[in-house]
């Protein structure tokens, strides 16, 4: 049986709601044209499972307070930014179904509206004296725009390693996720050493996050079809790097040639798919991924067991299980 968010959700229900008013307040600002885009993003937000991270592991180490609003809401805002500056840097219109903001409102409206969002996480924590919070975070939005930075410059030569695809997706998803879990820690007064491994717990769980990510783009048994969009944007993901290692040279520049010349044929794009399912590198990601989740859920063992441990357990299990 597989849970949802809601069941994960059970031990912080409360603290998410009261969360959730909290960040609407936050958002709300007296330009209209801010007000009115700062809703529609409210409206269209996700799953949520960062501020989950965020009250899970502090419930895990201590006792959740008000520097646990305060991370979270940090967490949220610099992530929403992050997300409203991608759809820009990715030109993309579309933002989990529904219009992106630069789609609606242009660029230059979207690039400021992800900056008065940092801005307004950055006021939240230095109004608080939030210095250690502020410090875990700023250092992951660091590492985000280096990751975006990192998978530009690796985009335009297609002989990416595993070595760099990792070190790709730990700053550009997994950072983050690690400084969810280190600022749930740090909010509840922990010793050093445990906001550290908290952090590498959260940074585990962050790379898996994105490896399922990537596995999606050759389809899931919800879906049916693989979508090919990552081969179509030239990105190498670990299914695909994987295969053309193993594959002889012929076939490498074969595969090479379509990425570079051909990926916006669908034909062609069907082509990489197969060639990637028939190397085995659906198995071979998949099996990487379970390693990584392994991992963290060791590593989550040496915290005190507690319901807030289990439903972190559980959100860990979520992330690869997840069917979108
Ligand atoms: C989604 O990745 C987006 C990110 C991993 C983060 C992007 C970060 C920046 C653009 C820098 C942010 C800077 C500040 C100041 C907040 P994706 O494009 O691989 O996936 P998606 O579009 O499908 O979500
Ligand atoms: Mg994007
Ligand atoms: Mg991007």
């Amino acid at each position: 049986m597989s849970l949802t968010v809601a069941d994960i959700q059970a031990p912080i229900a409360v603290e998410m709601e009261l969360f959730e008013q909290k960040f609407r307040g936050l958002m709300k600002s007296d330009v209209m044209l801010l007000d009115q885009i700062t809703k529609y993003i409210v409206k269209r937000k996700g799953k949520q499972l960062r501020p989950m991270f965020v009250f899970l592991m502090a419930g895990v180490c201590g006792q959740i307070n008000e520097s646990t609003y305060r991370g979270a809401s940090l967490i949220e805002l610099c992530h929403t930014a992050s997300l409203v500056h991608d759809d820009v840097v990715d030109e993309s219109n579309y933002r989990r179904g529904f219009f992106s903001i630069n789609a609606l409102w242009k660029n230059k409206v979207a690039v400021l509206v992800g900056d008065y969002l940092l801005t307004r996480g950055l006021f939240l924590a230095v109004d608080n004296n939030e210095h250690d919070l502020l410090r875990i975070v700023t250092m992951a939005v660091r590492e985000l725009s280096e990751g975006e930075l990192l998978q530009i410059e690796k985009a335009r030569r297609l002989d990416i390693t595993e070595a760099v695809y990792y070190e790709i997706i730990r700053q550009k998803t997994a950072s983050l996720i690690a400084a969810c879990c280190a600022v749930g820690a740090q909010s509840v007064g922990v010793d050093k050493t445990m906001v550290e491994q908290a952090r590498i717990f959260g940074e585990k769980v962050g790379i898996a996050f994105q490896i399922k990510d990537d596995l999606f783009d050759y389809g899931t048994a919800e879906v049916g079809k693989p979508l090919g969009i990552d081969i179509k944007e030239k990105k190498m993901t670990l299914p695909l790097i994987y295969a053309l290692n193993k594959a002889g040279f012929l076939e490498k520049r074969r595969i090479i040639n379509i990425i570079k010349n051909e990926s916006e044929k669908p034909k062609k794009v069907d082509e990489v798919i197969s060639f990637v399912k028939n190397s085995g590198g659906i198995e071979y990601a998949t099996q990487a991924m379970n390693q990584y989740v392994t991992e963290a859920q060791a590593l989550l063992n040496a915290f005190p067991d507690s319901t807030y441990r289990q439903s972190l357990h559980q959100l860990v299990q979520y992330t690869i299980d997840r069917s979108k």
